[in-house]
């Protein structure tokens, strides 16, 4: 499999938002999101724009700092979000039940260098960058998997 790579300049927020709401609805049970970047750099904003796309009723969806995971009944599937920085060992993922829900569940994982060899090679990797202290991020894709190419496709045009 030879990966694949995209670039998008998200001008704020909203950008960003409208990227995670049209990829929601092409995410089956199976798909994996990596969400890398900084402290700060979006990955909690693009998760819960996800998310509440995917809701037929709307929830609250905080950052699961501390519960570690979060599930939601999203349309296509159950979504499971993840913000493992807080994770304390790797034994951990198991007892999380995330193993499981790589391939039964649509799973949104930050910080997933957490993850060592336990990250689902077949993920879309996404990273986000803050390269200045404004609202614009850029959006770092890639993936070897063939499926992205076509839950990508139209969505990767690169206007500001
Ligand atoms: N273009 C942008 N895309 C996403 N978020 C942006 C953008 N510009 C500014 N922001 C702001 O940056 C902040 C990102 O916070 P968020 O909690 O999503 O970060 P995070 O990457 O999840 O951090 P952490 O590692 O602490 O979980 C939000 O307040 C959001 O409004
Ligand atoms: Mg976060």
């Amino acid at each position: 499999m030879s990966d694949r790579t995209a670039t998008l300049h998200l001008a704020d927020p909203d950008r960003t938002c409208a990227f995670a709401q049209a990829l929601a609805p092409r995410l089956d049970p199976g798909d994996t999101v990596l969400l890398s970047g900084q402290i700060g750099a979006g990955k909690s904003h693009f998760a819960r724009c996800l998310i509440l796309a995917s809701l037929d009723t709307p929830e609250d969806v905080p950052s699961p700092t501390y519960t570690l995971v979060q599930s939601y009944p999203g349309r296509r599937g159950e979504i499971w979000h993840s913000d493992l920085y807080r994770l304390g060992d790797i034994s951990e993922i198991e007892e999380l039940g995330l193993i499981d829900a790589f391939s039964d569940a649509i799973c949104l994982v930050e910080w997933p260098d957490r993850l060592g060899d336990a990250a689902p090679p077949s993920a879309l990797r996404i990273r986000l960058e803050a390269p200045s202290r404004d609202h614009t991020r850029l959006m770092h894709l890639d993936w070897s998997a063939p499926r992205w190419d076509e839950k990508l496709k139209g969505l990767l045009d690169d206007r500001p």
